[in-house]
């Protein structure tokens, strides 16, 4: 266990679990690794623990945001909660007074809907819904950390790796549009830090990648790493529209190319904060490419 994670759980027969939520998701399993490497006893909650995959000294424990009162055996004699919210929003309320009636500390996964920049700034139901949820939780008299991470570097494995492996064009909207894509490694190893480490209450984290690329200079990176040209195609909104119909909710095509097209001409929101707070910087893009180059790679045929 590293020193912080002792100053929060040294005392013998106190090792109180953290309950980690969306613990079977991209943000949740990574938040997990650090917590088991920092030698924090982990609980994690799951609609479904058969199919949960966790490390064996994960205790998972079955719940559904739906129906708050399936929380309670998660919710038994736990200190800390990672909550990370994806579940529609009706019964958000219900559930954060049961997370305040058994837990003190929550550290919620939240966006960068406060930052005064334009790509921050465009009204959509995410921003409106990670509001609502802080409220509720100050409201709840819990004591918060509030995360704000900006994009993920996997969105360019989920947007772009499909296309590259096939050796095609990537054709996207607004490649002048810059933003600072953070590692979801740094955005899990500072969440675990506000778990298990004193001094974090009141924290408001906003999280980004250490520098701002457009995306075509992302797609330029990854042809860099791969060592090759990667061939890039501007689209018009109205085609990306097209493009993405039937397959990306609406909403979600709407907020991006707000916040998309309300940042040309302006480079990305960048924060040193995952520096202030591990200690190490934050990593760069080129090294998250470096280190998924195999997402990008053409597949040998069977
Ligand atoms: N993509 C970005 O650039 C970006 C930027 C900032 C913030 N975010 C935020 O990141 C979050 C998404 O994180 P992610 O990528 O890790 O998500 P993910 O991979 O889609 O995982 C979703 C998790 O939510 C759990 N879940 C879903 N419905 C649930 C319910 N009714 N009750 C309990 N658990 C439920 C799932 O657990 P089971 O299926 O096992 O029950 C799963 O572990 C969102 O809040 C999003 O707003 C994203």
């Amino acid at each position: 266990m590293t020193s912080s994670a002792q100053q929060t759980y040294n005392e013998p027969g106190k090792m109180q679990p953290v309950l980690v939520t969306g613990a079977t998701g991209r943000i949740g399993r990574a938040v997990i690794a650090e917590l088991l490497a920092a030698g924090v006893p982990v609980r994690a909650l799951t609609r479904n623990p058969a199919a949960a995959g966790l490390p064996a000294q994960v205790e998972v424990v079955a719940g559904d945001f739906t129906e708050p009162e399936s929380l309670d055996p998660a919710l038994q004699g736990v200190r800390s909660v990672f909550l990370l919210w994806t579940a529609p929003p009706a019964t958000a309320e219900a559930v954060i007074k049961r997370i305040a009636s058994r837990a003190r500390r929550v550290v919620f996964l939240s966006s960068p809907h406060r930052t005064d920049h334009p790509f921050f700034q465009q009204p959509n139901p995410m921003a409106r819904l990670h509001a609502e949820i802080e409220r509720l939780i100050t409201a709840a008299g819990l004591e918060s950390t509030f995360i704000r991470p900006g994009m993920f570097t996997s969105n360019a494995q989920l947007w772009w790796a499909p296309t590259i492996r096939d050796g095609g064009v990537v054709r996207w909207p607004y490649g002048a549009a810059e933003t600072a894509p953070i590692d979801e490694r740094d955005l899990a190893a500072v969440a675990a830090r506000t778990l298990y480490e004193e001094g974090h209450a009141g924290g408001d984290y906003v999280l980004t990648g250490p520098e701002s690329l457009s995306q075509a200079e992302q797609v330029g990176v990854i042809g860099s790493v791969l060592g090759r040209q990667i061939p890039f195609e501007e689209l018009s909104p109205e085609e990306f529209r097209r493009a993405t119909e039937g397959i990306w909710p609406g909403p979600v095509v709407e907020m991006l190319l707000d916040a998309w097209g309300a940042t040309i001409g302006r480079p990305a929101y960048v924060t040193s904060t995952v520096a202030d707070v591990l200690g190490v910087p934050a990593r760069t893009f080129r090294q998250w490419v470096s280190d998924h180059a195999d997402a990008f790679r053409e597949r040998p045929a069977e």
